[in-house]
């Protein structure tokens, strides 16, 4: 069976939608891979509530996308979710002593997934399998294509041209990756560098492109110029006027367009259990 050319998409806020009618556990028909497609180039960020995707459901439907991407390297050196590697887990749970995801329950910070590759992933997709039933845990993004309109001048003109290395050593937790040791000088961040604007490859906007702010460097600058810098920019590209809070309940199937948004997660109940399972779909270009 598939799933029916019904989906209907609304919009959430300045940027974000929800699309109803349709059980992502079944296979999508050319319609509503289409419509689904079309809702996150135009809304970055696609939301369906109610879903009940099988590890094997949530990997038919992210292909529908695209190539997987397998998840970066965690502190731990092995995939959280052995059957099925190409999913990474997001959890606080400790099962017999040993996390089953990433992350736990503090903050994750501000930040784009795996910008330090040369060819980051274009789409994340997370199922919420378990939530907190006392809340906590929101999820907020932060358009880029919006925070790069919205530069002032003198900020539009100091970042033209200019490139900063994407740090690879710490994750959004902020902790170091299995292989890497700590940056002492953001000079010599490990990682990829980018240009600080994005063109898109489909429409040619311009988006921001920062990653993540953790040992990032804009080259050519003196490191005291590089942080003043980038504390103007991630200042301005995280500011309220350009982000969406999203609230989760289980069941929830949220994707993002990774080259255009940030993210970053509020702390919850470390007593809690919040279990989301996670794919993200391979880029299919450089950032330029
Ligand atoms: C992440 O992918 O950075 C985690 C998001 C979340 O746990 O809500």
């Amino acid at each position: 069976m598939k799933s029916a050319e019904t989906l209907s998409i609304s919009t959430l806020g300045a940027f974000g939608c929800e699309i109803e009618g349709i059980d992502l556990a079944l296979p999508l028909g050319p319609q509503n891979r289409a419509a689904i497609g079309d809702a996150l180039d135009r809304h970055l960020v696609v939301l369906a509530r109610g879903q009940k995707l099988s590890d094997p459901q949530l990997l038919a439907f992210s292909r529908n996308f695209g190539e997987l991407d397998p998840p970066g390297p965690n502190p731990y050196g092995e995939p959280f979710n052995k059957d099925f590697p190409e999913i990474n887990v997001i959890s606080n749970v400790i099962e017999n002593g040993r996390p089953i995801g990433g992350l736990g329950a503090g903050e994750a910070a501000w930040h784009a997934d795996m910008t330090y590759t040369a060819i980051p992933p274009k789409c994340a997709v997370l199922h919420a399998l378990e939530i907190p039933a006392d809340g906590g845990g929101n999820t907020y993004f932060a358009d880029m294509f919006a925070a790069y309109e919205g530069l002032p001048g003198d900020l539009k003109r100091d970042i033209a041209g200019k490139s900063a290395v994407h740090d690879a050593s710490r994750n959004s937790a902020g902790l170091l990756r299995k292989g890497y040791s700590d940056v002492r000088d953001v000079r010599e961040t490990v990682g990829v560098t980018h240009p600080l604007v994005r063109h898109d490859a489909k429409t040619g906007a311009r988006a921001l492109y920062l990653g993540r702010r953790h040992n990032s460097y804009i080259k050519g600058l003196s490191i005291a110029e590089s942080e003043a810098l980038l504390d103007r920019l991630w200042a301005h590209a995280t500011a309220p006027r350009f982000t969406l809070c999203h609230r989760w309940r289980a069941g929830d199937v949220l994707m993002w367009n990774n080259l255009a948004v940030l993210h970053r997660r509020d702390p919850f109940d470390a007593n809690a259990r919040r279990i989301m399972h996670r794919t993200q779909i391979k880029g299919v270009e450089t950032i330029a």
